[in-house]
């Protein structure tokens, strides 16, 4: 069994980027800035944000966070998103998701302009990641996992990857990507979600599993192959006393039971999540590039 270390990847490539982002600058040209809208204060949203605006400032990107309280109207949300939509020194934008149930998350995605839209969410990206287009912004989990199977050259061709959960932001786009005549890619592909009959069964049939429903350790040994793929998206606060923050992250997988018997395996933390940032990232220098 061998952990796939997400964080080790995700370094690898925010170096990289680091690297192209001084070249960038050393050749007069802009470097890529990202602005980050949060809306309220919901302690999770408040640190992947911070997370984001970090990497954005260790790599030399340069960041804008905007914060609004949880009352604001959509109607400043959008106003503020054109604004950003116009100011050219401004590549990348993201609306960190959840928003208060007042503001229409649709309405809010769809107001991106798509060539900012580094979180990939706006139906045009979409579409463009579902026909495999180049110019397509790709989510940055999806992204993250497809670079994290890349970079450690886990073979994905003829093999059956299981998809457990169905969101836009992950299992969705996931279960194309991994399907795309691509590299890696070419896996045959099932989704799975909470009304699948069955499930244990399909899973024992998986090459590559991805949890992605965010069940902190549904994932049992009893429903994975021996010598599988296990990818796990979960990050579910869990309350512990014994930790300074009171809680810790959990992943969808039973980690101790399931890693003895996977080929490859992601911890939580430091598996897929450093390597949303990582995606986000690239995304966000590929923006830059692409409209300078
Ligand atoms: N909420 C959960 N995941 C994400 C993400 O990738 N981007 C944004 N903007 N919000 C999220």
């Amino acid at each position: 069994m061998q952990i796939l270390n997400g964080k080790k990847t995700a370094k690898e490539i925010l170096d990289t980027l680091e690297i192209d982002v001084a070249q960038r600058a050393a050749t007069g040209k802009k470097v890529p800035h990202l602005a980050a809208i949060l809306v309220g204060n919901d302690g999770a949203s408040e640190t992947y944000v911070a997370s984001k605006v970090k990497a954005c400032n260790q790599i030399g990107f340069i960041s804008t966070l905007i914060h609004f309280d949880d009352k604001v109207a959509e109607q400043r949300l959008l106003e503020k998103i054109e604004e950003l939509n116009e100011d050219m020194s401004v590549d990348g934008i993201l609306v960190q998701l959840p928003l208060p149930a007042h503001i229409s998350e649709k309405k809010v995605i769809e107001s991106i302009s798509p060539l900012k839209d580094v979180d990939g969410f706006h139906p045009e990206n979409i579409g463009r990641m579902v026909l495999g287009e180049e110019e397509a912004f790709i989510s940055a989990t999806p992204h993250g996992i497809m670079l994290l199977l890349e970079h450690n050259k886990i073979p994905t061709k003829g093999k059956h990857a299981v998809i457990i959960g169905r969101s836009h932001i992950v299992g969705r786009p996931l279960s194309i990507l991994l399907s795309n005549n691509s590299k890696p890619g070419n896996c045959t592909v099932t989704v799975c979600h909470s009304k699948t009959i069955n499930l244990k069964e399909i899973c024992l049939q998986a090459d590559i599993i991805v949890a992605a429903l965010g069940v902190p350790k549904f994932l049992k040994v009893d429903m994975v192959k021996e010598g599988a793929v296990v990818i796990d998206v979960g990050i579910t606060r869990v309350p512990d006393a014994g930790k300074k923050k009171g809680y810790r992250i959990v992943g969808d997988v039973d980690f101790d039971e399931v890693a003895p018997k996977c080929s490859y395996i992601t911890p939580v933390p430091g598996g897929v999540g450093p390597m949303t940032i990582a995606a986000l990232m690239k995304n966000t220098f590929k923006a830059c590039v692409e409209r300078n």
